[in-house]
């Protein structure tokens, strides 16, 4: 998703979701979504406080992006390696795909979420994840 405008920003819901200094550098924290048949939504924080929202469902097979290896603005899927960005949810080429992405404030040291990841709008259901063995087809 694109950065919001100042205007679309103020205009929008937006959830306190923790500290950023509980979040793992280099690493991810996972929020559930309310409604059943969601993927989760994976916080993800790079080096210092650069935080980002990604649905925790690799575009290629389903994988845990939030099990992955976060280095610069990227992460590895556990599964099969795919890069993604962190800030477009897109694949790294020669690979093809999208996760879906919200927007995210820090502000005074907290995590503030858009309240539209945790409803679901816009959201295509969960596929079940290829188990860790990469062994699915
Ligand atoms: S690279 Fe993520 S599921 Fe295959």
């Amino acid at each position: 998703m694109r950065n919001p405008t100042k205007d679309q920003e103020m205009a929008m819901e937006w959830l306190d979701v923790g500290a950023v200094a509980d979040l793992p550098e280099l690493g991810a924290r996972v929020i559930k979504r309310a409604r059943p048949g969601l993927a989760d939504v994976a916080i993800f924080r790079t080096q210092g406080e650069t935080v980002y929202a990604l649905e925790d469902r690799c575009p290629h097979k389903g994988g845990p992006l939030s099990q992955g290896i976060v280095f610069g603005e990227r992460v590895a899927c556990p599964l099969h390696n795919w890069q993604i960005e962190l800030a477009s949810g897109t694949a790294v080429a020669p690979d093809e795909g999208t996760v879906k992405t919200w927007p995210l404030r820090v502000e005074g040291g907290r995590v503030l979420l858009a309240a539209e990841a945790l409803s679901g709008e816009g959201a295509a259901p969960a596929v079940p994840a290829c188990p860790m063995s990469g062994n699915c087809g």
